[in-house]
């Protein structure tokens, strides 16, 4: 059994994804915006294909389920009945002397401070008298307060706190406003799921992690509506499912880890709350969180809006309130994984395997560094490149091209005709490209052509003819 890929740093993979168009820091030009990123022509490809394996394994393949794109601006009494006005605090503790804001949690665990048994933040995060501030050294550290996630803005030309409104936090909330009519056009009966991608905002205190806890972000989330009593069950039946997707991706299974909360972690409307987490090289944080929410939301959108929520079950002839499962899950976190599970350095030989990387060594006599990002086919962003041997021979030139022209109908593919082939085959290991085609003076006699896999590196060759089904089949 392999253990979780960690033993990279997380500066080079930082190098990688700006050098190479995964990521960049937002606003960069002007020196960027703490908590915000810009994904690069790769990254979003990357992005794209975490949204759509999501979208194609928990909407199109299933009947039970389906789609729904809300606004980000809504109404401001939903946050008020979802709890966020009131309720969607962080505890903070400032410094008066450098001005710097700290996440009371953070700044504990930091200082290597133990909270206390209260449960009320202000007293279970005061800081003991004497305590200086990490940044600057001063004494002066307020007592915690809470801190509304939430951004605001106006909606209108007047800036008063009748035109206030948020920035969503979370997707979920537009898809329990919108039960109702989802439920009267999809013809679908209990059980039966909303989903929705889309960007949130959260104004965090101390954004940090590189990508992983940004404030603004994107989420993919299933609403899935059950009959009282079955939330059990149906939580179970989401864990499993979800946990295998993961899989599915390419991430793998000693990756992976599941957090059950206990009893007294729960918010008080939930009966079962599942985090599935990856082993990144920060620590094992969170990707998805599976809660069984009970009836909460629809019933406080009930209360608020004064819309009935319930459904009428024609089978035995019950009104009911439904409650909910909901998986959700971060685009970006998932994305963050994919890089860091796919992000290897290693040294190889002339002939026979890789191996990996002492990380700050050269490669030993005989050995040539390489950087691979060994991504799945089904989430790698260029899934085949194509490479005439050489550029100056327009015989093989326009072959490569054709089978480029033919290709790209399928997949985002590249074409590369400049410098040796080993730097070609390079340049792509390090974006993570799975399969490399190579025409060579032997396509022009017998119309086969070298295809070449990343991790392994080995190749066989194949008749062009054959070329498209063999991509088919290995794509995942
Ligand atoms: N809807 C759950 C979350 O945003 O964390």
């Amino acid at each position: 059994m392999t253990t979780a890929h960690t033993n990279f740093s997380m500066e080079n993979l930082a190098s990688l994804c700006k050098r190479r168009g995964f990521i960049f820091q937002s606003s960069e030009i002007y020196g960027g915006l703490n908590g915000f990123w810009d994904y690069g022509p790769l990254g979003c490809e990357l992005k794209r294909n975490v949204r759509e394996a999501w979208w194609k394994d928990m909407v199109l393949n299933r009947e039970d389920v389906v789609g729904l794109d809300c606004s980000i601006i809504m109404h401001p009494r939903v946050w008020e009945a979802s709890g966020h006005v009131g309720g969607f605090t962080d505890p903070m503790i400032d410094c008066r002397g450098c001005k710097k804001r700290f996440r009371a949690d953070q700044l504990f665990e930091e200082l290597g401070l133990q909270p206390s048994g209260e449960s009320e933040v202000e007293k279970k995060f005061k800081v003991p008298a004497g305590t200086k501030c990490p940044a600057c050294g001063s004494l002066e550290l307020t007592d915690p307060r809470a801190f509304n996630l939430m951004f605001k803005t106006f909606v209108g030309p007047v800036e008063d706190s009748s035109s206030v409104a948020y920035l969503r936090p979370e997707t979920a909330q537009g898809i329990f406003a919108q039960f109702g009519n989802v439920l009267s056009v999809s013809r679908q009966k209990i059980p039966f799921g909303i989903a929705q991608i889309g960007k949130a905002f959260r104004n965090e205190i101390n954004p940090r992690n590189y990508t992983f806890r940004s404030r603004e972000f994107e989420q993919m989330e299933l609403e899935f509506f059950i009959k009282p009593g079955t939330d059990a069950e149906w939580h179970q039946y989401w864990v499993e499912q979800r946990l295998k997707w993961y899989q599915s991706i390419g991430l793998p299974q000693e990756s992976i880890t599941q957090y059950t909360y206990g009893k007294n972690e729960l918010a008080h409307y939930a009966s079962a709350c599942v985090d599935i987490m990856y082993a990144f090289p920060f620590g094992v944080q969170e990707l998805e969180g599976i809660a069984a929410r009970g009836n909460f939301d629809l019933s406080r959108h009930q209360e608020y809006s004064g819309k009935s929520m319930e459904y009428f079950d024609p089978d035995t002839q019950e009104k009911f309130i439904p409650h909910v499962v909901e998986p959700s899950a971060g685009v970006d976190r998932i994305a963050l994984a994919l890089l860091c599970n796919a992000y290897h350095e290693e040294w190889i030989p002339k002939e026979g395997p890789a191996i990996e990387a002492e990380p700050g060594k050269p490669p030993p006599e005989g050995y040539e560094a390489r950087t691979v990002m060994r991504f799945a086919p089904r989430v790698a962003p260029i899934k085949c490149a194509i490479f005439p041997l050489l550029k100056n021979k327009p015989e093989l030139v326009g072959k490569a091209r054709d089978i480029f022209t033919t290709l790209r109908k399928h997949w985002p593919v590249f074409y590369d005709q400049t410098g040796a082939i080993g730097r070609r085959y390079r340049r792509q290991d390090e974006i993570g490209t799975p399969f490399g085609v190579t025409v060579d003076f032997e396509t022009l006699t017998d119309n086969t052509v070298t295809l070449r896999e990343r991790d392994s590196m080995q190749q066989i060759r194949i008749p062009v003819d054959k070329l498209t089904e063999e991509l088919a089949g290995r794509m995942g």
